[in-house]
């Protein structure tokens, strides 16, 4: 595992953006590992800025990590919106290359299995980007989780409700479940990168690198992978 700590927030950004950058020009099509909430918005601004005018958007495919259930696509809360502004709108990209799971499916657990389908019928992901949430969750893999699940559905932990709230007008709007990309498929990338930054993200990064392998930490699976560069700001490696 590598283990980068950087200044500040805009470098993380930056830095996390052109490692992606590097591998998109780098290749003739990309299945990207895509991920929503606070931390990578920098990072969307820095790519998009990379990609912007110039002709390779076509070459990507993206794959979202995880979706509320019960929120329709319009919702300003979903993470399809979050990545349509982010993203998918300032590339201009299409339907038929971004994936993100339906929480609106009338049979979670089939759209769960279509999703884990989809992403191995498109080969697989090349690269996945991964923040962590302070109970070290990844996607919506909460503390407990099975290292070799596969897409399936989540009931949120509070503190998870809890540390999401800010993103809607109230807590009671937050939904309690979500579609997520299990560990396993997300330790079948080839290559991932995690970003974090804040004091509050310290402990999980302190078990990631330091801690025992323990499903007590989902992000410590990562231990297992052979190809993790971790970008941290100095807050959030101050455990380290
Ligand atoms: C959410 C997402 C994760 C994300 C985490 C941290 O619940 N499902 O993919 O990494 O929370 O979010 P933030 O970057 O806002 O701290």
């Amino acid at each position: 595992m590598k283990v980068m700590v950087v200044e500040n927030y805009k470098e993380l950004s930056q830095k996390s953006a052109q490692m992606f950058y590097q591998s998109i020009i780098n290749k003739r099509a990309i299945n990207l590992g895509l991920a929503t909430g606070g931390t990578p918005v920098g990072f969307y601004q820095e790519l998009v800025k990379f990609l912007k005018g110039h002709d390779m958007t076509e070459c990507i495919r993206t794959f979202n990590l995880d979706e509320y259930i019960g929120l329709s696509k319009g919702n300003p809360n979903s993470f399809y919106t979050f990545m349509n502004d982010h993203f998918y709108k300032p590339l201009n990209l299409s339907d038929d290359q971004t994936f993100i799971p339906n929480g609106k499916a009338d049979d979670l657990e089939d759209e769960s299995s279509q999703y884990e389908t989809l992403i191995q019928s498109y080969g697989g992901i090349d690269l996945q980007l991964l923040g962590v949430g302070e109970n070290g969750h990844i996607g919506f893999n909460e503390p407990g989780s099975h290292f070799e699940q596969r897409t399936h559905v989540v009931n949120l932990k509070p503190s998870t409700v809890q540390a999401n709230a800010r993103f809607f007008n109230s807590i009671k709007d937050v939904p309690k479940k979500a579609i997520t990309m299990g560990i396993g498929t997300i330790l079948d990338a080839k290559e991932i990168i995690v970003i974090a930054n804040g004091e509050h993200k310290a402990e999980a990064i302190y078990q990631l690198v330091h801690g025992e392998k323990s499903r007590n930490w989902p992000i410590t699976a990562l231990k297992g992978h052979s190809n993790v560069t971790v970008i941290l700001d100095e807050a959030a490696a101050n455990k380290v």
